[in-house]
């Protein structure tokens, strides 16, 4: 087991899942949440495990869009033997939900998504980092959050989504402040990388309008934590993974 240990949040799949790979390549110990993706996160592990030739990071299941969940993944964070040994080298806020208020891909119940995306991108956040910074202290740890390129522009029907990423953002910042000179705080801030279903064509058209002209990869965004996670002088910073999308 390394020493360095890092818990990323929604870590199964797509952007997450490319930033477990990264990590566990540049030796940490990744412990990876997940919600619903357990299979693909144990598959993951497994792969990256028989790569490297060691045990490479555990997998832990909770609901973040819930007080009761939260509290149950700092537990079993705070209980794993890597983090007990050593304390938390890193904690990613990375899990996210993304929709839109109108047309195509809105929820049904409004209310009840709205609830969970604020809960999801700053509330638990919120508790996850005050359980676990006394093990972020111990292990001379920094926190990585997951915004977005959106901050200070307007996008149609995506209001609630960048104002709770921008929350999110302002938070980090705080975090920066207040938890130095004990524990660095930074956030990644992707453009146009993967996706959702539902925003396939306006996808398709930011990106071409795009300085570099293309989307990013998953890679792109993980090399981006992986900086911030190893860069001891580094803190209270925003980096935008976008292509150039903030200078259009
Ligand atoms: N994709 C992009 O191009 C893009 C652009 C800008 C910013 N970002 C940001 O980058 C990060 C990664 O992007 P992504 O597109 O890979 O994210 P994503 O697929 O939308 O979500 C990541 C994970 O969040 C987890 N999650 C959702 N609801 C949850 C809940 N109630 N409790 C616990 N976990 C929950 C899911 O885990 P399970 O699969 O285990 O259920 C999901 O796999 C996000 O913070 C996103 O906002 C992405």
């Amino acid at each position: 087991m390394g020493e360095k240990t890092v818990l990323v949040t929604g870590g199964g799949r797509r952007l997450g899942a490319a930033t477990v790979a990264a990590l566990v390549d540049a030796g940490w110990f990744v412990l990876v949440h997940v919600r619903t993706s357990r299979a693909e996160a144990d598959a993951l592990l497994a792969d990256l495990s028989t790569a490297h030739q060691r045990e490479v990071g555990r997998v832990f299941s909770a609901d973040l869009g819930t007080s009761e969940g939260v509290r149950s993944l700092a537990d079993a964070v705070l209980a794993d033997q890597t983090v007990v040994e050593h304390g938390l080298g890193g904690l990613v806020h990375n899990a996210s939900v993304f929709f839109p208020s109108e047309g195509e891909g809105a929820p049904a119940d409004m209310a009840r998504a709205r609830h969970d995306l604020w809960m999801l991108h700053v509330e638990a956040p919120v508790q996850l980092t005050g359980a676990l910074q006394e093990a972020l202290k111990r292990g001379k740890g920094s926190i990585v959050s997951m915004v977005d390129t959106s901050w200070g522009k307007a996008w149609p029907h995506l209001g609630d989504y960048s104002a709770s990423k921008a929350a999110l953002r302002q938070r980090t910042l705080g975090w920066a402040l207040d938890l130095a000179p004990h524990v660095r705080a930074n956030a990644v801030a992707p453009g146009a990388i993967l996706a959702a279903d539902w925003e396939q064509d306006a996808f398709a058209d930011t990106v071409a309008r795009l300085p570099l002209q293309r989307s990013g990869q998953p890679e792109d965004v993980a090399a981006a934590v992986r900086y911030f996670l190893e860069a001891p002088y580094v803190t209270g910073q925003v980096l935008a993974v976008d292509g150039g999308w903030g200078l259009i």
